[in-house]
């Protein structure tokens, strides 16, 4: 065999194409079962850690979804919105506006973390143990399943800054949205499929009040709501100057339920965010709204795939970061 034919020089370089693709591949993957042999009842331990946490307050649920979500649009799934604050780091990510007082769920992961650390010491990250967690969740108040690939390790570094310079925020118009999805590696569709979190759990009125009370020079109330579902929110909302920040359900018919109804919901102008009736609002995505409220079935299953996809998001992995021995303290 000639060695310097082209058609040899080409098998040589897709060979170390391949092998520079595996080992790349290798430093940055999760992978189903990754705790069988290590830690054979990590996920059942997070199971019943996050059932146990749902059955005393069904909200639980939409926290951890959403705890998940703001884990990994952080620095990646590593765990760093679970850092508490301290002296040496006075404001961790969990203490912006954003997370905090809004977050919870925390204890739940503690719960977790204390009984697999007794079960199998330094073994099983925070991070994974909140992507267990968001999935548990989804399958507890949505009948959603899907396998979580595992192995992400723990960060050391949370920043309340970085908070605002990844999350989008209740005002974002679809671009916005669609920026920040794509810095993230997440399409416009999956932006869409991942919003419908938002038809469980709660916000602040303080995330959408000026569409009820202030909306701009012309209108009070932002036109794109249904405006009997204003008034219902006007109940539950104070005006400025407001004295305190009550919460109200995403969807007020099954706020407990995770499903596709999120999109009627903003087909009939009752999104309870501006990005949420953005999404609607726009031409961009309005295909995307009406093709989610008219086949639930195919919402769930896009739903999975995207929390899987966004769990992979910059992960930690082979000997990287660390496994935390306490989920609010670097070791
Ligand atoms: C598209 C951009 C998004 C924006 C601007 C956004 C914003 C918000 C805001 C402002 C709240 C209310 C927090 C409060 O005041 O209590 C909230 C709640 C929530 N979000 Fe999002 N979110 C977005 C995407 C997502 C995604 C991708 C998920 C998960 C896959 C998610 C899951 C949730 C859940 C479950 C809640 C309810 C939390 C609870 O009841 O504790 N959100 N979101
Ligand atoms: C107020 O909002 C409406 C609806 O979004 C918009 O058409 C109008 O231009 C806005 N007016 C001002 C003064 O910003």
């Amino acid at each position: 065999m000639d060695m310097n034919t082209p058609r040899f020089l080409q098998m040589i370089s897709a060979l170390v194409l391949i092998l520079l693709s595996g080992s790349s591949m290798a430093s940055a993957s999760l992978k189903v079962g990754f705790y069988a042999s290590t830690c054979p009842s990590a996920e059942e331990i997070v199971r019943t850690a996050v059932n146990k946490g749902v059955s005393q307050n069904p909200g639980i649920a939409a926290g951890l979804i959403r705890m998940h979500f703001h884990d990994c649009f952080v620095r990646g799934c590593e765990g760093s919105v679970l850092l508490a604050s301290t002296p040496g780091n006075p404001i961790a990510e969990r203490d912006h506006f954003a997370n905090n007082p809004s977050l919870r769920g925390f204890e739940v992961i503690e719960e977790a973390k204390i009984q697999l650390e007794a079960a199998c010491p330094e073994t099983v990250s925070c991070a994974d143990i909140l992507a267990f967690a968001a999935r548990d969740s989804a399958l507890k108040v949505g009948g959603i399943t899907y396998d979580v690939p595992s192995g992400r390790r723990d960060g050391r570094v949370s920043v309340a800054d970085e908070v605002g310079q990844n999350l989008p925020g209740p005002t974002s118009n679809v671009d916005e949205l669609v920026n920040r999805f794509a810095q993230k590696g997440l399409s416009a569709d999956e932006m869409v499929t991942l919003s419908g979190a938002h038809s469980i759990g709660v916000s602040h009125c303080s995330a959408f009040s000026k569409r009820l009370y202030s909306f701009n020079d012309t209108f009070k109330q932002d036109p794109s709501m249904d405006s009997s579902y204003a008034e219902t929110l006007k109940t539950q909302c104070p005006a400025p100057p407001a004295t305190s920040d009550p919460t109200v359900s995403f969807d007020p018919s099954t706020p407990l339920r995770l499903d596709s109804k999120y999109y009627e919901g903003l087909i009939g102008h009752r999104g309870l965010l501006t990005s949420d009736q953005t999404l609607f609002a726009t031409q961009s995505t309005r295909e995307m709204v009406v093709s989610n409220a008219n086949n639930g079935a195919s919402w769930s299953e896009k739903f999975a795939r995207a929390m899987v996809k966004m769990g992979s998001i910059e992960v930690l992995t082979g000997n990287s970061g660390e496994i935390r021995k306490h989920c609010s303290f670097v070791n």
